[in-house]
């Protein structure tokens, strides 16, 4: 049995203190195998709050590993935003944006879906390029096969279903399917600050005597933001995630303005979505 406790959108500058001041304690009382940080950990990607951030999470103390969102790249020094976007979070953070945790159970992989710019005005969406869901496959691929595998990337896999049209990671449909096939059971996102959770169903694999083995099914879990006041409806939560016997449970927890408290667990989605990310996988 592995937990982890999956935060997003801490927003360092824009903190609620005593919500990020009670996650310490809520998340040091027992301490997940894991804490994995979907994106966002700034502001504006100044020093001062990648400091800040750095400093908070320091408390925890479960290992921790985390990859960069869109926030965490600088927007007031170009030069520095094209040539080194993530000096500052290596200085801070991490020497990679593509971690890797691993034990004998479970192994969780980072997937750095941030870009620098384009010809177009909005620089806050994210891509899952070629070269990156590549090098993911392959580092995917070397894991021993029992590992139940888990990505964690900043921008989301899936929309919520009410909410169909919500702007996904570029790519993200297609990515979606190979990492499926590629035994991915959890991708972890954060970027709407929205709790929900979506499920990919497996699609029908090869033929093994009689039987047609069936892709598992992979789940796209949405955090909230954790500490940010940054809200845009949903309240600061995050979401424990229990992983046992080959399952994962989610068990999200929100901030009620003075405790975190156990949230009603995500309602199943009904749909089939594999037929979405097939057509999305055409266009
Ligand atoms: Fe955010």
């Amino acid at each position: 049995m592995r937990v982890i406790d999956h935060i997003s959108d801490l927003h360092f500058d824009r903190i609620d203190a005593l919500a990020a001041e009670a996650l310490v304690t809520e998340l040091n009382d027992h301490p997940a195998h894991l804490v994995a940080v979907s994106g966002d950990l700034t502001m504006r990607a100044r020093n001062r709050e990648y400091r800040a951030a750095a400093a908070w999470l320091g408390r925890l103390k479960a290992p921790m590993i985390a990859v960069p969102g869109n926030h965490d790249i600088t927007a007031f020094y170009p030069w520095e935003r094209f040539m080194d976007p993530f000096g500052r979070w290596r200085a801070h953070v991490a020497p990679e944006t593509e971690p890797l945790w691993q034990d004998d159970e479970i192994a969780v992989i980072g997937l750095n879906t941030v870009i620098r710019g384009g010809l177009h005005l909005s620089w806050e969406g994210g891509r899952v390029g070629k070269h990156g869901l590549e090098k993911l496959l392959e580092r995917l691929e070397a894991l021993p096969s029992n590992l139940f595998r888990i990505v964690v990337a900043h921008h989301p896999f899936l929309a919520p279903e009410e909410q169909p049209e919500t702007p996904l990671a570029k790519h993200a449909a297609p990515a979606l399917e190979r990492l499926a096939k590629a035994g991915v059971r959890l991708i972890l996102s954060g970027h709407l600050h929205r709790e929900y959770v979506r499920l990919h169903r497996g699609a029908a694999g090869p033929r093994t005597g009689l039987l047609r083995r069936q892709q598992p099914d992979l789940m796209v879990v949405q955090a909230g933001s954790a500490i940010s006041t940054r809200l845009r409806g949903d309240p600061n939560a995050f979401n424990r995630i229990i992983i046992e016997q080959g399952t994962a449970r989610i068990e999200p927890r929100r901030w009620n303005g003075t405790a975190w408290v156990p949230a009603p667990a995500p309602a199943w989605p009904q749909e089939r979505v594999t037929d979405m990310a097939a057509r999305g996988a055409a266009e």
